[in-house]
């Protein structure tokens, strides 16, 4: 296992992602804790995240001591590269000129790092500090033009340092690079799989729940909250009871597919629907703030979580369940929350999944997703046996059309927005680019707009269409869909759709826009 220590980079998960995807395991750990950990866990290696801290700054993180005196190779990267630097007595200092961004490293031709990596390549920088001066002992293996020291290797061939990020996915050779470390310097071998994962989340759930305890389970019969159903179905079996909440903020016809999909896949598994339609359109009625809907409709949630639980245990004559299980995934804690943290259990709070629960929850949380991304959440289900169209679908936010629709919620904009989306999924399906972008959705937007229909002038809603490209979620391209598609698309929408008169297209990239409007 590959240890990686966490100094506050927005990337950190995404490089145990990566050693995962070399089918090597890999896992986060706070710079904070890494003593401890490394004391007790078995690794190959350890690598030093980036960070947004400056070395030579009173109270920056600094390196954990059983990162050097463990014995195994390290590789720094960024700010984990400047700390190491310093560690060994090298000095690190402002650059005059800060490098963000696409850059072209060439490398000395020496080092294992960089074994069978053409000598010239493009990489992402992202850096305002720099390497001075190194320390005795190391030697710079590649340069850019900012960064003499790009690269660097100790003498002893175990300690390493990229001033630029091999994570991401602009860093063309990256997965190479790192792929140099795991396998080549550190020895490890390809033993990862999805089983095992979803073999370790089990094992971790039956640890937590006592073997008569009852688990429910948010059901929003999204990938992720599916995913998890299956997995803790796996490990508790019939003491998994799954509620699916029908908010009013679904998609068209969504809460019967949701549950004729999952009655299909597993007739076992235990779902209790709720209908609550009502109880959330008067919470949110008037409300506008995009984080005060969040806030009300995650309240909302845990309320009638709440109950059905006390409803439950009344019925069965048992204990009121304690364990909720939510499918939060990583960008979800990224995006809400700090970054590295506990693997599994956390007091609940606020966050980016169900949004705004409230902190006299009684429940503790089960999140077996929390540190992986939408892909490998869908191989796991996968390997769940899952059906493939459920696995497909496109993220859906826990607090639905809310979110969707800038403005308050109305059961009127509710149904106009339904329509506009099913007709656009309906399309995207009909020429099968359902699956060639990520996310795709229609918007209502807060606006009336001018137009004719007839001879008379109306003054109606506009829809917006976002379609999105991504891996993680956490950056995103908006989708080329065929100008033909959307054409059409906007003409079924302003003919069918009563009250819209119009039809935009959103052609903003992640950042600075969100996927979502709000
Ligand atoms: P943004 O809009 O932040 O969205 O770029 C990134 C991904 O997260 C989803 N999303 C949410 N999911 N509750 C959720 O469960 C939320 O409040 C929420 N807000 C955004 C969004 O659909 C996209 O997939």
């Amino acid at each position: 296992m590959i240890a990686v220590v966490d100094f506050g980079s927005q990337y950190s998960q995404l490089i145990c992602r990566r050693i995962r995807e070399l089918q090597v395991p890999a896992e986060l750990v706070s710079w904070q804790t890494a003593d401890t950990f490394l004391d007790i866990r078995e690794v190959r290696g350890v690598v030093l995240s980036g960070g947004p801290a400056s070395v030579y700054v009173d109270g920056a993180p600094s390196l954990p001591a059983s990162v050097l005196a463990r014995g195994v190779p390290v590789l720094g990267i960024c700010y984990g590269m400047q700390l190491l630097m310093q560690a060994l007595g090298g000095r690190v200092e402002p650059a005059t000129t800060r490098e963000f961004g696409q850059a072209s490293v060439r490398h000395t031709g020496e080092s294992a790092l960089f074994r069978d990596i053409e000598t010239e390549s493009s990489v992402w920088m992202s850096h305002g500090d720099r390497v001075e001066a190194l320390p005795d002992g190391c030697r710079s293996i590649a340069a850019s033009q900012g960064s003499p020291h790009a690269a660097v290797a100790a003498a002893d061939g175990r300690i390493f340092g990229l001033q630029f990020h091999p994570e991401v996915s602009h860093t063309v050779r990256g997965m190479d690079i790192l792929g140099n470390f795991v396998y080549g310097i550190c020895g490890c071998d390809t033993t990862w799989t999805t089983e095992e994962l979803a073999d370790a989340c089990i094992r971790d759930i039956r640890t937590r729940v006592p073997a008569d305890g009852h688990v429910l389970l948010a059901l929003s019969g999204g990938v992720d909250s599916s995913v998890a159903a299956a997995l803790v179905h796996r490990a508790v079996g019939e003491r998994l009871t799954c509620i699916f909440v029908n908010n009013g903020l679904l998609r068209m016809g969504e809460a019967d597919q949701v549950l004729r999909d999952l009655r299909e896949w597993n007739p076992r598994l235990r779902i209790e629907p709720v209908d609550a339609v009502e109880d959330f359109l008067e919470d949110l009625a008037g409300v506008a703030d995009p984080e005060r809907k969040r806030t009300r409709i995650g309240h909302r949630f845990v309320r009638i979580f709440e109950r059905e639980a006390a409803r439950l245990a009344g019925a069965w004559g048992t204990e009121v369940p304690r364990f909720l299980v939510q499918g939060t995934i990583y960008p979800d804690v990224i995006e809400s929350a700090s970054g590295s943290g506990e693997a599994h259990a956390q007091t609940i709070k606020t966050h980016h999944n169900v949004g705004g629960l409230p902190s006299d929850l009684d429940f503790e949380l089960i999140e077996p997703l929390r540190m992986l991304f939408k892909d490998e959440v869908r191989r796991l289900g996968a390997g769940l046996g899952l059906p493939a169209s459920l696995l497909e679908r496109h993220p859906f936010p826990g607090p639905g059309l809310a979110v969707r629709m800038p403005g308050e919620v109305t059961w009127e904009r509710l149904e106009t927005l339904r329509r506009a989306d099913a007709i656009f999924l309906e399309e995207l399906r009909r020429a099968n680019l359902y699956t060639a972008t990520d996310q795709a959705f229609a918007v209502l937007l807060p606006v009336q707009s001018v137009g004719v229909m007839g001879d008379g002038r109306t003054l109606q809603n506009v829809v917006a269409l976002r379609a999105v490209s991504t891996s993680d979620f956490m950056t995103a391209e908006w989708t080329r869909l065929p100008w033909d598609l959307v054409a059409q698309v906007s003409t079924r929408i302003v003919n069918e759709v009563p009250g819209v008169n119009r039809v935009v297209l959103d052609v903003s990239t992640k950042p600075p826009a969100t996927i979502e409007w709000e």
